[in-house]
This record gives structure tokens, sequence and C-alpha cells, in this order.
């Protein structure tokens, strides 16, 4: 996920905004399709040529969409393209030393610590809480009239961070929920204030270090409560839960030396990656679904295909991980959702340590190379009528021919996203469990416009209506 509003402030789209982005004017911006709409810097060129590079004030930018490229930089020779120390930066200031905001050896020992605790067979575990959450947010639901007015982006936050309390700690005390909402919402608005003055050398030092006290001082909260979970866990480690805290606190780094210092994580490393999980797991996964009940609404036929594989294989009862593998058109359906709406748009920016060649095109040493799931998503040379819904898609047949790395929703490489499997089976069983009973419709009138903040989000709520599903 890129750090900041990329439009404002990353030298690849600011460069990308200058030439000819005016020409033709008001008319032309308004002629621009939905495609541009979260990034108005973007040029119909970018979604048509595999790579668009050129230079800028703050020097020169390259913009991947070519998925053979995509693999040089994000795995082939992935040590060459490290993320920006800005953007890394900018994350350490939102949350500490966790895995978005850390590079190289402590990075690298922090992912093998990790990784365990969002490997298949712990995220099978995690079902059961995910099957809860659903449960009881459907009973929120279910105390509403039919037909009530609900803004659906809202409602996503609320589910997703109750899935995550409780995978995490396996609480739903609402005082640690309103602590976590808290110290996320403050953070994000941290992230939408940044722009191009953080690019400047004492400007934007200085403005850094701001941010980094606000934010200290606003999650000393949350800091207390999981430091007191953290110690109370370490005490009776037997006896504790198997959610992903305790998963982190017993974790141990098979490469750590004989005699050496444990090669576990620290209390504070524990809660640094604590709250990056939050920031990082819950307004994607909310985004998810989000948008996934949007294009729904405008799919009639789609809608009916996926409910119709619900009701076969569920009849009517709430859906568990077991059923993952028998709703395969569900994931189809959440698989093309974030194709055209992906909740992370842009990758971070990496900057080139050395010198490099991408699919034949010269990359000057230091140069800021982008990689944007929304850009090779809807990419002409990449998919057949880009801006269609269109499950099938995914399905064996037609996904067999593609590249891999036409489709990056959670990223590539070393860097993808840990929590990529969570995410899915989350976002389909929760889809499953409330697309079963209700079909949510668009409000009469309502505006649907993507922002791309650090995640893409609905610039004005998603305004929907409530319907019960009729037996
Ligand atoms: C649909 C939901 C999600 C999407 C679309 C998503 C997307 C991404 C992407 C694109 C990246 C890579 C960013 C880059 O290369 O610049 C990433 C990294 C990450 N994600 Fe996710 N994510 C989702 C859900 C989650 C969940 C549920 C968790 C944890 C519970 C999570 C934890 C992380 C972490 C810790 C990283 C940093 C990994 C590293 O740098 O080693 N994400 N995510």
């Amino acid at each position: 996920m890129t750090a900041l509003d990329i439009t404002d402030a990353s030298p690849t789209l600011a460069g990308a905004l200058a030439p000819g982005a005016s020409k033709g004017g008001e008319r032309q911006r308004r002629k621009r399709s939905q495609r541009s709409q979260p990034f108005p810097g973007l040029t119909d060129r970018m979604f048509e040529e595999p790579i668009v590079s050129g230079r800028t004030l703050f020097g020169s930018y390259m913009l991947v969409s070519d998925p053979a490229g995509v693999r040089r930089v994000l795995v082939e020779n992935a040590a060459n393209y490290p993320k920006t120390a800005m953007d890394l930066r900018f994350f350490t200031a939102l949350f500490g030393g966790g895995l978005l905001g850390t590079d190289g050896e402590v990075w690298r020992r922090h992912r093998r610590v990790m990784a365990p605790a969002f490997d298949p067979r712990s995220v099978a575990a995690y079902g059961p809480a995910i099957a809860a959450s659903a449960r009881e947010f459907l009973s929120r639901w279910d105390a509403l009239p039919d037909g009530a007015a609900i803004d659906m982006a809202e409602e996503m936050k609320v589910l997703t961070l109750q899935v995550i309390a409780r995978t995490v700690f396996s609480t739903d005390s609402a005082e640690i929920i309103d602590l976590i909402g808290g110290t996320l919402s403050r953070g994000l608005d941290a992230a939408a204030q940044a722009n191009i003055l953080d690019l400047l050398p004492v400007v934007g030092e200085w403005r850094m270090r701001a941010r980094e006290r606000r934010l200290a001082a606003s999650s000393a909260g949350l800091d207390h409560a999981i430091a007191a979970m953290v110690r109370a866990r370490e005490a009776n480690l037997a006896a504790a839960p198997a959610d992903l805290l305790t998963r982190l606190v017993a974790a141990k780094d098979e490469e750590a030396k004989p005699g050496g210092s444990g090669g576990g994580l620290t209390p504070k490393e524990i809660r640094d990656e604590i709250v990056t999980i939050f920031m990082a797991g819950h307004e994607t996964t909310a985004g998810t679904l989000s948008w996934t009940w949007y294009v729904l609404s405008q799919r009639p036929r789609e809608a009916a295909r996926l409910r119709a594989e619900l009701d076969a294989v569920l009849a009517g009862r709430p859906p568990t991980a077991e059923d993952l593998p028998n709703l395969p058109y569900t994931r189809r359906v959440v698989e093309e959702a974030m194709r055209l709406f992906p909740a992370a748009p842009g990758l971070s920016t990496r900057r080139a340590r050395e010198a490099d060649e991408v699919c034949g095109h010269p990359v000057r040493k230091g140069a800021a190379v982008t990689i944007m799931p929304w850009v090779i998503h809807r990419h002409r040379r990449l998919w057949d009528d880009p801006e269609r819904f269109d499950p099938d898609r995914f399905g064996p047949e037609r996904a067999a021919g593609r590249p891999r790395f036409a489709y990056l929703p959670f990223g590539a490489g070393p860097r993808v996203c840990i929590g990529q499997v969570l995410a899915m089976n989350e976002s389909i069983l929760i889809l499953a469990a409330l697309a079963q009973r209700y079909s949510p419709r668009l409000a009469p009138g309502a505006q649907v416009v993507p922002q791309a903040k650090v995640t893409l989000q609905f610039k004005t709520g998603l305004k929907m209506t409530l319907e019960r599903r009729r037996p």
C-alpha cells in the first residue's frame, strides 16, 4: 500500500500530472472514465503502455504495468527495489516498527517469526471467530426495519474491526474495540494530511517529527491495553487462547543463533506488529467487501448466480470455513471485485538502488518505480473489456493463460501481503453469510466516487438500502 495519496505526493504521478494532464481542460476531464477517478493524474496512455517513464523535478520515475516488469521489480531483482525511505518512515510514524515500516534484516526477522501465524493452518483456526462475528453482525441488521438506509462502507468497517479484534485478541470487548477504532482513525487522518510538503528536505522532516509525536501520544491507551494482554499471555501460555496474539507471543525465530537472545519478538515489537495488522487488515478487507456489495447491486444477473450458489451449498445455514472450497463462484465474485476496486490501489513506491533494465527499458539508479494494481487491473493489453464486471474471468479455463502478475491485489514477491489467505477467507465467509439473507441495493440518487487515500475509499460513503431476501 502506498503511504501517501500518490496524486498529491508521489514523484511518479506528480510527474504524470504535469505534461498534458491539463490539456483540453474541463471538457477532457469530464470525459475521463471511471478508471481515472481516484487518481486524476493518470493518463489514458498509462492504461495502454506496458511501461511509462519520464523525469520530474523530483527525479526519474517509471510506472511498470508489464507483468514481466512487475516480476523483475517485485520478485527477481527485489533486493534492488526497496520501498522508499519516505514510505517506510511514514508507516513507522503510523505503527512503529511493524512489517510495513521496516526493511532489511529487522523486516526479514519479523516476517520469518510472523509467517506461521498466517499460514493456511493457522488461518483455518480463525474461521470460527470470523463466522461468529458475521452471525452477531446479522442480528444487528435483523433489528433494522426492512429497507433500512445504511452506509455500507461504515457497516463493513464495524464488522471487520470486530473480526480482527476476535482473531487477534479473542475479544469482543467494546472498550478494546473503541481503543483500536480511535487509534486507527487518528492514524488514517494523519495519513490523509500527507501532501507534497512531506517531500521537501527540512519542512518534510519537521512535519514527520510532529506527526510521530502526535500519533505516539494518541495510541497510549491502546498500548497499555496490549502490554497488559501480552503480560497475561506470557504468564500462562499453556492456557492462552489460540489467537494471533498468542501465536506472536509464543513465536520463536527458528533461524536465531543458539545461545542468542531468544529470537522471538519483544513486547514492543509485538505491539507494533499488532497495530500494523489492525491498520493493514481492517480497512482493506472492509473496502473489499463494500466494493463487492456495490458491484453486485449494479449486476443483478451475477448477484442472482451468487445467491443460487449460496442457497445450493448452505441451504440457509450459516457458512463455516469448511464451506470455502464449495463456494467457487462466491470466490470469483470477490476476486473480480478486487480487480476492479483493489483495496490497495498503488503499492509502495520502490527506489532503484542501482541502475537496472526492466523489459528493455533502462532504470536509472535512484529512480522511483511505481506499480499500481489499479492500472494493471484495468490495463487494455492485459484484460478483455477491462471495465466490465465478469467473475468468470477467474474460472479455471480463462485464468489459465493469464500472466501471474496481471493481477496483484495483494502485491507480490517477498513483501506480498502476509494476511492474504486470511483476507480472502474472511471476505468470502462474510459475503456468504450476509448475501444469503440480504440484497443490499444502491440508495436512489446515491453517488459512488472512489477515492484513493492509503486504501481505496468511497468519497461520500456507500449509501444503500437493506432489503431482506424473501424465502
Ligand atoms: C482484502 C484485504 C487486503 C488487501 C487488498 C491487502 C493488500 C496488501 C498489499 C497490496 C500489500 C503489499 C504492499 C506493497 O508491496 O507495497 C500488503 C501488505 C501487508 N498486509 Fe495486506 N491486504 C489485505 C488484508 C490484510 C490483512 C487481513 C492483514 C493482516 C491481518 C494484512 C497485513 C499486511 C501486512 C502486515 C503487510 C506488510 C507485509 C510486509 O511488508 O512484509 N493485510 N497488503
